[in-house]
């Protein structure tokens, strides 16, 4: 997600805490590179040994074991190792996240025409787009997409489609939370250099089907909007927050809206999109940055 690295809360339901702990997620993913902390410990000890020493120390010794090949917790290579090698190991793979978090805090995003338009420039905004932005205002949704990056870093109940194959709704924030609990990687746990509490929010009933605000950096140049990538352009998502999200008795999604919309009539829906438009974030090349 765009800006990831300044919000603490990663995913669309937040099922990440830190910015590493997000980049570990996908490796171990069967859906996603089905790797393994065994295959990524062997990967670096194989290719990068030199440069992961010199940041971290010395790697254990176990890196050189064959058999460590798609180790990780619930697989036989894995049963097989020592308490011990499962800590080196898994040392190893929580330091490769924490140096891809790293590397991620680097990244950042040009000036778009709002950025323009917010420090004097008058005509960095069209007509239509200044309106827009009028309408922005108007319809609340600067409530929750405000500041720099257009967001609250809160979570909140929007009904948007599910993005699930077999059309059920997503929870959201609230299964979210207990994968979050349950995980050795989160800021809480032994692994953490913040070892910061995680403590249930106290309101859980409204945080089903509740995902994060995202930084509306971006959207302007992309397609296939919200948690499930089911708004396929900025109109149908307009259309959508005009008709206060999907009606409580479609199984597309769950929870009850966050009350914060006043009423918008089709002349305020239709001018967001002008300005929705010019929310570009094109990313700043980390090697040039200028
Ligand atoms: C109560 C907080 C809140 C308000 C008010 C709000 N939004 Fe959102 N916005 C969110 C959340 C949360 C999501 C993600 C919802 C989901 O996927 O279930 C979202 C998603 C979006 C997205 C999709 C972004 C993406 O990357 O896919 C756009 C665009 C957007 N909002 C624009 C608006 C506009 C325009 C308004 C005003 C009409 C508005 N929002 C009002 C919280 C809010």
């Amino acid at each position: 997600m765009t800006l990831a690295s300044y919000t603490h809360d990663q995913f669309w339901d937040g099922r990440a805490d830190s910015l590493w702990m997000q980049a570990l997620g996908p490796l171990e993913n069967a859906k996603e590179m089905a790797s393994s902390r065994g295959t990524v410990v062997r990967r670096i000890g194989a290719q990068y040994r030199v440069l992961y020493e010199a940041v971290f120390g010395p790697m254990p010794a176990v890196w050189a074991t064959e058999s460590l090949s798609g180790a990780m917790p619930g697989s036989a290579p894995w049963a097989a190792l020592t308490s011990e090698e499962k800590l080196s190991v898994t040392g190893v793979f929580v330091n490769a996240g924490k140096a891809i978090a790293a590397y991620e805090r680097t990244l950042s995003v040009k000036e778009n025409a709002l950025d323009r338009y917010a420090r004097g420039e008058t005509f960095a905004l069209t007509a239509p787009e200044r309106k827009g932005l009028k309408a922005f205002f108007h319809a609340g949704c600067v409530q929750c997409h405000a500041g720099p990056r257009l967001t609250d870093d809160a979570f909140h109940t929007l009904r948007f489609p599910t993005g699930k194959q077999d059309g059920s709704a997503d929870k959201g924030r609230i299964e979210a939370f207990a994968l979050l609990a349950a995980s050795e990687f989160n800021r809480a746990g032994s692994w953490s250099d913040a070892r910061l509490g995680l403590a249930w929010p106290a309101d859980q009933e409204r945080l089903l089907g509740a995902f994060k605000t995202p930084s509306l950096r971006g959207v302007g140049t992309r397609s296939n909007f919200g948690h499930g990538g089911t708004l396929a352009t900025l109109q149908d998502v307009a259309n959508h927050y005009s008709e206060r999200g999907l009606k409580a008795t479609d199984p597309r999604a769950v929870g009850a809206v966050d009350p914060w919309i006043p009423e918008f009539d089709k002349t305020t829906r239709d001018s967001l999109v002008p300005f929705l438009k010019t929310l570009a974030g094109q990313a700043v090349d980390p090697a040039s940055p200028q």
